[in-house]
Parts: structure tokens; C-alpha cells; sequence
């Protein structure tokens, strides 16, 4: 029995819901020797910024119960080499593209909107991170000023015609009135969650493990939060929902299909199983035709509340 794993996401059509976690696939074929990229229904690339910037020296990355801290802080190349070097690269592979983006200012916001709208043979939709936590000007910390965050969406909406997924975490506060207020402003989905700060102290240096004393956790650690958020801006909101947050296994990812999510972006798992997305892509297939679900249509936001009475979704 072949089973429809297609999405679409406003005018975007999908061949599958896996796609990857914004910086935890590399920048362009890195993968390549485990993952066949065309079965991927979309790649989120690594954050970009309008200049190159060196990120956070090392270490920045540690392993702790179920999951890991990172302080990469946005390491890219920058726009123009993006343009250069890796927009040929995913022209010619043809798979969708989600260019995720970050700005230390709305202007920087709009710059980089403005220069991805000129591509959009080979980008479909921009990630707008307003929240990482691992840089000063343009990050967790300073989004926390809502104003900040909507004059961005702002910016990115005044500038470009692609879908708008706004990349929100606890961290900038409460999710769901920054979800409306985004959604107001001309965002056209929700992406949830980025990781959530945590910290982790090597006993003998009797200092942080990683380069600040704060770093981004992700992983299986915070999945059951992103759940929640995943089923709570799809249920209030109705739009698309990209879920990030500990999607781990086959299991995971249809845990999140039933809770809402259009689209499945698999992080810290690469680090753990190169092949992660391929194994839960086989592992949702096998799910459904088990289960004779002939379309993941069945399945995406066929949560039923506890609460049968229908409101369900508590604050
Ligand atoms: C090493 C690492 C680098 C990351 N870099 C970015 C980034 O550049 N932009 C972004 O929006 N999120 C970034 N994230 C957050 C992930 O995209 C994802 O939202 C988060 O890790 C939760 O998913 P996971 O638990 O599956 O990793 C990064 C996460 C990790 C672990």
C-alpha cells in the first residue's frame, strides 16, 4: 500500500513533512554520504546573516542528559557567500529551500528578505530566527523587546512575496501572544521551538562546559515542550506550524503530526544518526500503512483533548 505523505503549505507542495533543523545539517551537502537529499521534503539551512560572523570560540558544544548545550553563535559565512556559493548548489539539487535568516536591526531584517525574494526560483519560504540564544544583537535577549521582533516581521514582510515562518522559543516570552502578533504582521506560520537556555558545570574547573555560561538546549530533553507548543499555535491559530524540538525517531515525528505539525525538522538527531531523516521518514511509511492510513492527512492534528468537551487547550 503506498501512503501519501504529501504537504502543502499554502501554494508549497511538499513530497514529504521531514525536513532539517536550522544549523544542525550543515550548510550545503555535508550529509550527503548518509542522507539522499532528494527524499527530504525541504531543507532549512543554517541561519544567515547579512555579514560573516566567526560565531563563539570553542567549546560550544556539550553533551548532557538527554540532549546537548550549544553556543555556536550563528557562525555563517554571510549573505554574499550564501548567494554565490550555495544558491547554485540547491538550484541545481531541486529540493524546496527554507533560507533561515537572523538581523541585528529591522533594516538588516529587510536586507536579507529583499536580496532572497530575488530567488525565489530556488527559495520557497524564509525561517525568521528571532530567537537564538547565543548572540547579543539580534538574539534571544534583545527580541525580548516585542516591538523588536514585530518591527522584523515587519521589515521581512514589506520586502518579500515567499512564506514567512517566524521562529519563536519560551525564551522571548509567551509564545502564543508573539505567535498572534507575528501572525498580525504578515507571518504566514510558526516555527516552534528554537532550543531553551541551560547551563552545565564542569565540577573540578567549577565553570560553564561550554565557552558562556549559557547555552541552547535541544534534544530529546525538550521535546515535550515543543509538543505543547506545536499543538497549541496550530490549535489556536490554525496556520502552518514547522515543529522542531527533540523529533528523534519515527515515533516522535507522529507524535507530532498529531499534534498539528506541517512540517518535521529533525535537529540534535543528525548529530546522534546521520541517517536520522531517512530512518524516521521509513519509520512514519511503515506507522501508516500498519496502521492502513493511506494519507498523513489522517493523522496531522487528530489530537483528541482529554477534555471532551472540546476547549481542550488550557494556557
Ligand atoms: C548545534 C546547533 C545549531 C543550531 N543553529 C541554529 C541556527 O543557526 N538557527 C536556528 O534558527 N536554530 C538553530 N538551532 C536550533 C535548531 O534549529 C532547533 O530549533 C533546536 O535545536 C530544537 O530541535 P532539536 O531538539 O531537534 O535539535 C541550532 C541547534 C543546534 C543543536
Amino acid at each position: 500500500m503506498s501512503v501519501d505523505l504529501t504537504t502543502r503549505i499554502k501554494n508549497l507542495k511538499l513530497k514529504n513533512p521531514v525536513t532539517v533543523a536550522s544549523g544542525t545539517f550543515g550548510t550545503s551537502d555535508e550529509y550527503a554520504g548518509y542522507v539522499d537529499y532528494k527524499k527530504l521534503g525541504a531543507i532549512i539551512t543554517k541561519t544567515i546573516t547579512v555579514r560573516p560572523r566567526p560565531g563563539n570560540p570553542m567549546p560550544r558544544i556539550c553533551e548532557v542528559s538527554s540532549g546537548m548545550l550549544n553556543a555556536i553563535g550563528l557562525q555563517n559565512k554571510g549573505l554574499a557567500d550564501f548567494i554565490e556559493q550555495k544558491i547554485p548548489y540547491f538550484r541545481k539539487l531541486g529540493v524546496p529551500l527554507i533560507v533561515s535568516i537572523a538581523g541585528e536591526s529591522a533594516g538588516e531584517f529587510g536586507l536579507l528578505a529583499k536580496t532572497f525574494d530575488r530567488f525565489r526560483s530556488v527559495v520557497n519560504a524564509l525561517e525568521v530566527n528571532l530567537s537564538c540564544p547565543n548572540v547579543e544583537s539580534g538574539g534571544v535577549n534583545f527580541m525580548k523587546k516585542q516591538k523588536r521582533i514585530l518591527d522584523a516581521i515587519k521589515a521581512v514582510r514589506c520586502q518579500t512575496k515567499l512564506l514567512i515562518f517566524a521562529k519563536l522559543s519560551p525564551e522571548l516570552g509567551d509564545v502564543l501572544e508573539i505567535a498572534d502578533n507575528v501572525l498580525k504582521r504578515g507571518a504566514d506560520g510558526i516555527s516552534v521551538i528554537n532550543t531553551l537556555r541551560g547551563m552545565s558545570i564542569d565540577i573540578n574547573g567549577r565553570t560553564s562546559r561550554i565557552v558562556r555560561d549559557f547555552g541552547g538546549l535541544s534534544g530529546p530533553a525538550i521535546k515535550p515542550v515543543a509538543l505543547r507548543y506545536v499543538y497549541q499555535v496550530k490549535k489556536e491559530f490554525g496556520v502552518p506550524v514547522i515543529a522542531s524540538g527533540g523529533i528523534s525517531d519515527w515515533r516522535d515525528a507522529v507524535e507530532f503530526l498529531i499534534a498539528g505539525a506541517d512540517l518535521l525538522a529533525v535537529g540534535t538527531s543528525n548529530f546522534v544518526e546521520p541517517r536520522a531523516t531517512m530512518e524516521i521518514l521509513k519509520g512514519i511509511r511503515v506507522f501508516c500503512r500498519k496502521e492502513k492510513i493511506k494519507s498523513i492527512k489522517e493523522i496531522r492534528g487528530s489530537y483528541r483533548p482529554r477534555d471532551q468537551k472540546g476547549k481542550g487547550c488550557s494556557r
